[in-house]
């Protein structure tokens, strides 16, 4: 069996994961999915949400005749990962918020969470907080305004400071934080700008190379050397297709849904 490794995400988010897979498995063809049409996920309904991500993942596996699937959106994997699982033939890996490497760096054992307000909210992030960080403060801090400046920036504009200032203002009372967890893939891509408009230092964590480990230890049997190097999105857009081609995804192609 060949073919590309499908990275799917809501948006550009995903792209920060590519970064990662193509340091870590520099010969995988990898193949890009994104629901532009329904962007931001972070605020949707759950069940829409589901019904939507089985939607758009099994279309884009079919249409890109991929061998496995990384779902590089937490906001999906904390709600779809075991439907997703179910639905496709494919392996699935997913993402979710990286606290338990966060608490095991804290010194402090004050950590926060900035991800979309349906993240900070998931049963499946409390259980993440309770099983890993018990011994830890964890504040969650919802941050959606976050996701249209990284896609402002993949499309060639610079974010807004002042939206960047405001999102991550309430970091400015918590004296004792020192890790800071990047639960979006969206973030990771602001990571400069984010640094810059934080109103303390902390150590950043994301999930970015965790999930290139295991998507190579998963996908390792089968041989991903082979594919085209597409990105499928769910509406067309110029200035996205031009963000997609910075990151080897040459083609795009508009995904049927059928
Ligand atoms: N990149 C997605 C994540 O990791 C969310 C962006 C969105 O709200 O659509 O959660």
């Amino acid at each position: 069996m060949a073919g590309p490794i499908l990275v799917f995400d809501s948006g550009v988010g995903g792209l920060s994961v590519v970064a990662s897979l193509r340091r870590q498995l520099p010969d995988a063809a990898l193949a890009y999915a994104c629901d532009n049409a329904m962007l931001p996920y972070g605020v949707r309904d759950d069940d829409w949400l589901v019904e939507r991500i089985l939607a758009v993942c099994e279309a884009a596996v079919v249409a890109s005749g991929c061998i496995g699937l990384v779902v590089a959106c937490n906001t999906a994997s904390t709600l779809a990962l075991e439907a997703l699982r179910e639905h496709l033939a494919v392996p699935v890996v997913g993402t979710v918020p990286a606290i338990k490497p966060a608490a095991g760096m804290s010194e402090t054992r004050h950590i926060g969470l900035l991800a979309t307000s349906a993240t900070v909210a998931r049963p499946y992030t409390l259980r993440l907080i309770r099983e890993f960080a018990g011994d830890c403060q964890v504040t969650r801090i919802a941050a959606d305004p976050l996701v249209v400046e990284a896609e402002r920036w993949v499309a060639g504009e610079r974010p807004d400071p002042d939206v960047l200032r405001r999102t991550l203002s309430p970091m400015a009372e918590m004296v004792n934080l020192d890790t800071m967890v990047l639960g979006c893939t969206h973030f990771p891509l602001l990571r400069d700008w984010l640094v810059a408009a934080a109103p303390r230092r902390v150590r950043w964590v994301d999930s970015g190379d965790a999930i290139a480990r295991r998507a190579g230890q998963v996908m390792t049997d089968r041989d991903c050397r082979q594919g085209r190097e597409t990105g499928w999105v769910t509406a067309p857009s110029e200035a996205l297709s031009r963000g997609l081609s910075g990151f080897g995804f040459t083609e795009t192609r508009l995904l049927s849904l059928g």
